[in-house]
């Protein structure tokens, strides 16, 4: 049985104070039955007071948005996984829509990224998807396929058994257009499949897929219902404590 993993993706949002004020709530909202594994992802000047007020409590972990490849050195404005670690990040969320898109991280950096992720034990979440023009005209298993093999190349079973996708369709990404439940699981089967075909049905069967897209509190249960998707990597809705902790309860409900 796979756990069901949901992360708040806070992108560029939330100052120090605001994250705190958001625990304050959120915490007391989620309570301590979760059978959920919920993960907070802050923007990196946060990480450090998120840190602190999670390490009082088991029910939440700490994951970061992006990370460089190298362990240190000449690279302005990025950071490494051993800075993570030291903050006591479990999860790098890496290969996000937008980083390919406003950015220019191709399959290849994502590849490295998790690779250096890996080696210093934290788990990536890898994230994959179609924009609409490629849904529309019908490249989605294609675009998933390259992906898939792009961004985790050279990944022995073991590793890949650490990662955690996630499926996040760009055109459902902040647009209020979630993929429908059947849209969604249909992906995720196909990327549990090709996670077959490229390693094998033992491991496929072991790693979680998130599905990530305008998920919100009422369409949160139907997704997370999906027999392949694991859990869901949210945004917007991460934001406001009550919802994001309600989209929890969901997965919860559903164990
Ligand atoms: P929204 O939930 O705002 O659509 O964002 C999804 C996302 O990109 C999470 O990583």
């Amino acid at each position: 049985m796979r756990k069901k993993i949901i992360a708040a993706n806070w992108k560029m949002n939330m100052t120090v104070a605001e994250a705190g004020a958001f625990l304050d709530v959120f915490l007391v909202e989620l309570g301590d039955a979760n059978s959920a594994e919920v993960v907070i992802v802050p923007p990196f000047t946060a990480l450090s007071h998120v840190s602190e007020r999670l390490a009082k409590t088991e029910q939440a972990k700490l994951g970061a948005q992006n990370m460089h490849w190298e362990k240190n050195g000449a690279f302005t404005g990025e950071i490494s996984a051993q800075m993570l670690r030291e903050l006591y990040v479990r999860y790098v969320v890496l290969g996000h829509s937008e980083r390919r898109s406003l950015f220019g991280e191709t399959d290849e950096v994502v590849n490295r990224k998790v690779r250096a992720a890996l080696e210093a034990s934290l788990r990536p979440i890898v994230c994959i998807g179609e924009t609409l023009e490629e849904r529309d005209s019908g490249r989605v298993e294609a675009v998933l396929e390259k992906q898939i093999a792009g961004s985790l190349a050279g990944l022995s079973a073991a590793e890949l058994s650490h990662v955690v996708l996630a499926y996040e369709p760009v055109w459902a990404i902040g647009t209020g257009r979630t993929a429908s439940p059947a849209q969604a699981q249909e992906a995720h089967a196909f990327i549990r499949k090709q996670l077959s075909v490229h390693w094998d049905s033992s491991v496929s069967e072991k790693v979680r897929i998130q599905y990530g897209g305008s998920v919100k509190p009422q369409n949160a249960a139907e997704l997370l219902h999906q027999h392949d998707i694991d859990g869901a990597l949210v945004g917007g809705a991460s934001l406001e404590p009550r919802g994001f902790a309600e989209i929890v309860k969901a997965a919860h409900r559903l164990d």
